[in-house]
C-alpha cells in the first residue's frame, strides 16, 4: 500500500500577523516551486491567523488546518472554535488531542473522540494525536498507552480519508530528543495493527500515521523512510521556511 505522506507544521502558539503571514507565504512559494513533490503539505497556525494564512497560501496547494476545535457545531462556548467555521474559512484539517491540549486543558480521549466526530461532520480531516510520557515508556507501557489512547479517541466512522494519526511521544516534543527509528517503527506498527482491529485492514492500510517530536532536517529522512511512518507533525522546525522545507523535500 502506498500512502501519500503528509508533512504538517504545527505552529502552536507562535507568530504574530506579519511573521505568520510571511512564513505561510514562504511555504507557499516553496510548494509552488516544487510541484512534483510527492507529499501533502499542511500548516496549522494559531486560530486568529487562519484567515491571513489561508489568503497567503491561496493557489499554492498548501493546506491549512486548525490546532483544535469544539465538539459542537455552534453555541454558547466562549473562546472556542467550531469545526464548521474552520471548514468555512478554508481549512481542510484540524489537529485534535495534542499532548499540550491534553496536558494544559485536561482533554480526555472521550473529548478528543467527540471533537473528531464533529470535525468529520464538518468535512474536516482530523489529525488525532496520541503518545506516551517518559514515565510510561520507562514503565514498559508504551504500546499499551498508545493503543488505549487510539481506541478511546477514534470516533465511529473514522477512515483513511477523514483521519490521520499522529504518534507524538511526549518526551520527544520540544526536547531535541527524537525517537530512534526502531522506537518509532515499533510504535507505528503497533498503531497500525490496532487500527486493523478498529477499522479493518483496508482502511488501516491506507491511513496515514505521522511521527511528531523533535523532527528536524537532520533526522527527518530516516524517520519518513520507515515503513509505517507516513510523514511528520512538526513543531519548532515548522517555524522556519528553510527547515520545514528541508523536511518536506525528503518525501521525494
Ligand atoms: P517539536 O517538533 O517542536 O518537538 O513539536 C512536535 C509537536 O508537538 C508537533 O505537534
Amino acid at each position: 500500500m502506498s500512502r501519500v505522506p503528509l508533512i504538517a507544521g504545527n505552529w502552536k502558539m507562535n507568530g504574530l500577523v506579519a511573521d505568520g503571514t510571511a512564513l505561510a507565504a514562504g511555504v507557499a512559494a516553496k510548494r509552488k516551486g516544487q510541484p512534483d513533490l510527492a507529499c501533502d503539505v499542511l500548516i496549522c497556525p494559531p486560530a486568529p491567523l487562519l484567515a491571513a494564512v489561508i489568503a497567503a497560501v491561496a493557489g499554492s496547494g498548501v493546506a491549512v488546518g486548525g490546532q483544535d476545535c469544539h465538539a459542537k457545531v455552534s453555541g454558547a462556548h466562549t473562546g472556542d472554535t467550531s469545526p464548521a467555521l474552520l471548514k468555512d474559512l478554508g481549512c481542510s484539517y484540524v489537529i485534535l488531542g495534542h499532548s499540550e491540549r491534553r496536558g494544559d486543558h485536561g482533554e480526555t480521549d472521550a473529548q478528543v473522540k467527540a471533537k473528531a466526530a464533529c470535525a468529520h461532520g464538518a468535512g474536516l480531516i482530523a489529525i488525532v494525536c496520541i503518545g506516551e510520557t517518559l514515565a510510561q515508556r520507562d514503565d514498559g507501557q508504551t504500546i499499551a498507552v498508545n493503543k488505549s489512547q487510539l481506541r478511546g479517541s477514534l470516533p465511529e466512522g473514522a477512515n483513511a480519508a477523514n483521519t490521520v494519526i499522529a504518534y507524538e511521544p511526549v518526551w520527544a516534543i520540544g526536547t531535541g530528543r527524537v525517537a530512534t527509528p526502531e522506537q518509532a517503527q515499533e510504535v507505528h506498527a503497533a498503531i497500525r495493527a490496532e487500527l486493523v482491529e478498529l477499522i479493518g485492514e483496508t482502511e488501516a492500510d491506507k491511513m496515514r500515521i505521522l511521527y511528531g517530536g523533535s523532527m528536524k532536517p537532520e533526522n527527518a529522512a530516516q524517520l519518513i523512510a520507515l515503513p509505517d511512518v507516513d510523514g511528520g507533525l512538526i513543531g519548532g522546525a515548522a517555524l522556519k521556511v528553510e527547515d520545514f522545507w528541508a523536511i518536506a523535500r525528503n518525501c521525494g
